[in-house]
């Protein structure tokens, strides 16, 4: 393992101990949950918009999963903080699983996208936002 894979390690652990945006809000203008039919971990994700509806203001998760899972989500709350609804319903999974930064195997990577996947759900079911296509071949993720 190289010096930067280590690094990119210590930093999903230390999401995984103390995760960012853990809880449930209250009165949360978009909510959505997911499961990863494969091991059953969920992931429920609150949002609150800002002023202008156009903005998320703040996101919360909740749930329980692997490392990898609540690492991840606990880095996506830190990512989308501050930008737009839009932006945030197209974002690539490429900039979540690059903000992880270690190689994952397909399995893995279904863990590291579905507290993403729940937030685009979310969006979509207060805002309308499109799904992305690339979220169709991913239907094995159960979002609701
Ligand atoms: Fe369940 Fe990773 S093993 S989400």
């Amino acid at each position: 393992m190289t010096e930067f894979d280590q690094l990119y390690r210590e930093v999903i652990l230390d999401h995984y101990k103390n995760p960012r945006g853990h809880g449930v809000m209250e009165h949360a203008d978009a909510q959505a949950e997911g499961q990863n039919p494969f091991c059953g971990d969920e992931v429920s994700i609150y949002v609150s918009f800002g002023d202008d509806g156009d903005r998320i203001e703040d996101v919360k998760f909740s749930g329980r999963g692997c490392a990898i899972s609540q690492a991840a989500t606990s880095m996506l709350t830190e990512m989308v903080k501050g930008r737009s609804v839009v932006e945030i319903a197209e974002l690539p999974k490429e900039e979540l699983l690059e903000e992880i930064g270690i190689p994952l195997t397909p399995i893995r990577l279904k863990c590291a996208i579905l507290g993403l996947g729940v937030l685009k759900v979310a969006l979509h079911k207060a805002k309308g936002t499109p799904l992305p296509e690339e979220w169709a071949g991913l239907d094995e993720l159960q979002l609701t």
